[in-house]
């Protein structure tokens, strides 16, 4: 039967691109972040996955604010991303995992979940920087199923729906035939604001109590609207959403293997939490 490996989320941020294009990993404002990575690459090594399925929410490359679904899930051979006027590079096409997309849209409609099906998908930062702060040479690389979630226009979906997205997908993983060791990534926040008058928002103690709920308490969400997570977390903090899903995804024992929270990448809260089934 397919494994989940585990969870590794990430906070994205378009200026890492461009910190990796123009090789700045060593200066004092990049070298703590981009430190914090060697245990991941280590854990990474250990596990040895061979799929991911992304959560994360696409910024107005592949959908915009004309039309927002709420849920969509990729089911194409690859993905391709393209400039997004950040001014960072477009990195070079990503595998998926097709039958592991068909299987999931089943099970997901069988639950309910009315997902866009996309058999032609750009991927935007929130997929392409993760993959590329995990695997920075591509040295082991990954088929991928990109989910995406609605955190950018109201009405957003509630974390409680996020979460039984992902137990939906999480359930469906465990019963399937296959070899595979499926890893879970969930991408965007942690706390931060990019517009108006709370422009540069953070909240350091929402955060770690985030981390700390998503280890084996994701319920907790549940007593946050969306609006509220926007409240607490800032308009973009709301990523955090993703987190949430991705974490339904996993069994329900975990044990939190990595975290590293740092403030600020660009206007960003920036996080990384690797949790792992308990033995
Ligand atoms: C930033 C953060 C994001 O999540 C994003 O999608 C774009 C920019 C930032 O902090 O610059
Ligand atoms: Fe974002």
């Amino acid at each position: 039967m397919a494994k989940v490996v585990g969870m590794l989320n990430v906070s994205h941020i378009p200026a890492i691109g461009g910190a990796i294009a123009n090789k700045k990993h060593s200066e004092p404002y990049w070298k703590p972040f981009f430190d914090a990575f060697e245990p991941v690459h280590a854990w990474l090594d250990e596990v040895k996955p061979t799929t991911a399925v992304i959560f994360y929410n696409d910024h107005g490359l592949n959908f915009f604010l004309d039309k927002m679904p709420t849920f969509a899930i990729g089911a194409a051979p690859k993905y391709t991303s393209e400039d997004e006027g950040w001014g960072i590079p477009v990195f070079s096409e990503y595998q998926g995992h097709e039958e592991l997309s068909w299987r999931l849209i089943d099970a997901l409609h069988e639950k309910e979940f009315d997902m866009v099906v996309c058999q032609e998908m750009v991927v935007d930062h929130a997929v392409t920087i993760p993959i590329e702060l995990f695997w920075p040479n591509r040295q082991s690389p990954v088929k991928i199923v990109p989910v995406n979630i609605n955190t950018v226009l109201f009405p957003a979906p509630e974390p409680a729906r996020c979460e039984k997205l992902g137990l939906t997908i999480g359930e469906s993983i465990e019963n399937w035939d296959s070899d595979e060791r499926v890893l879970i990534i969930g991408t965007g926040g942690l706390s931060h604001q990019l517009e108006g008058l709370r422009a540069g928002f953070m909240n350091k103690k929402f955060d770690h109590d985030c981390m700390d709920n998503l280890i084996n308490n994701n319920k907790w969400f549940r007593q946050y609207t969306s609006k509220e997570i926007v409240g607490l977390a800032g308009t973009q903090g709301l990523e955090i959403i993703n987190w949430v899903a991705a974490r339904g995804a996993c069994p329900e024992h975990m044990e939190e293997k990595y975290r590293f929270y740092h403030i600020p990448i660009s206007n960003t809260a920036a996080a990384i939490q690797i949790l792992e089934p308990s033995k």
